[in-house]
């Protein structure tokens, strides 16, 4: 293949194709993600901020990804939770080490249907949909004793597998995107940049400096 071929309309490397629609780039860029990533390529830094506009950033799993937008699970009453009811823009940051690339998202959450946050709490193992109602997340907690003897009473309550419900502060969000940038790590920090932008439903593309 000569050098030309190796790139794309834009002059970058030709894996970033020729798409119009981001989602299903980072669709292809997830595969590979997926092949080559030692665990949890699915992982990605969730960024929010709080009324005083202090941001947090912290690890959560990609769970649903479709054209609206990149769905992931938690519970409302959390650090990430409370920002996000006060302020909801957010942002997410994927890197995958093995490929050396990076996918960052920005922009407004929504909270996912009950039908889709039952769906996805119903598939989790028995002991995650436990501690979900165990952990009072991000709050303070005076012993480890104190949470191992909550799950062991909510496993009491609970005593069928299959009938937990799910909390009522236990949901998932959707970022539905307004930037999607991917970036490609070069010799000699010429990396590569393809940012996709929503235009009222269009994307447009544009490349930036690295
Ligand atoms: C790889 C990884 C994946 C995680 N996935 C989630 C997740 O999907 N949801 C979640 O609530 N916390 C997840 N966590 C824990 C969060 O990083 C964080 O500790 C927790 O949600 C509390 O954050 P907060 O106090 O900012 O709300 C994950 C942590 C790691 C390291």
């Amino acid at each position: 293949m000569n050098q030309k071929n190796n790139k794309n309309s834009l002059g970058l490397d030709s894996i970033f194709e020729d798409l119009d629609n981001p989602i299903d780039l980072f669709k292809n860029w997830f595969n590979k993600a997926e092949e080559s990533e030692i665990n949890d390529p699915n992982a990605v830094a969730l960024g929010t901020a709080d009324q005083t506009n202090q941001p947090s950033v912290r690890m959560v799993l990609l769970k649903g990804l479709s054209d609206e937008g990149f769905v992931f699970y938690t519970n409302f009453n959390s650090k990430k939770g409370s920002d996000l009811k006060i302020n909801q823009q957010a942002s997410m940051c994927f890197h995958w080490k093995s490929l050396r690339r990076q996918v960052r998202v920005i922009g407004k959450v929504k909270q996912v249907s009950e039908k889709e946050a039952d769906d996805y709490y119903n598939s989790r193992p028995y002991k995650n949909r436990i501690s979900a109602w165990a952990s009072n997340q991000s709050e303070q907690l005076d012993s480890r004793d104190t949470f191992l003897k909550k799950i062991a009473e909510f496993e009491k309550k609970y005593p069928d597998q299959n009938k937990v419900p799910r909390p009522p502060y236990w949901s998932g969000w959707r970022i539905l995107p307004k930037e999607i940038e991917f970036w490609l790590d070069a010799e000699g920090r010429i990396h590569e940049r393809l940012n996709y932008v929503n235009n009222n439903g269009k994307w447009i593309k544009e490349i930036l400096y690295p």
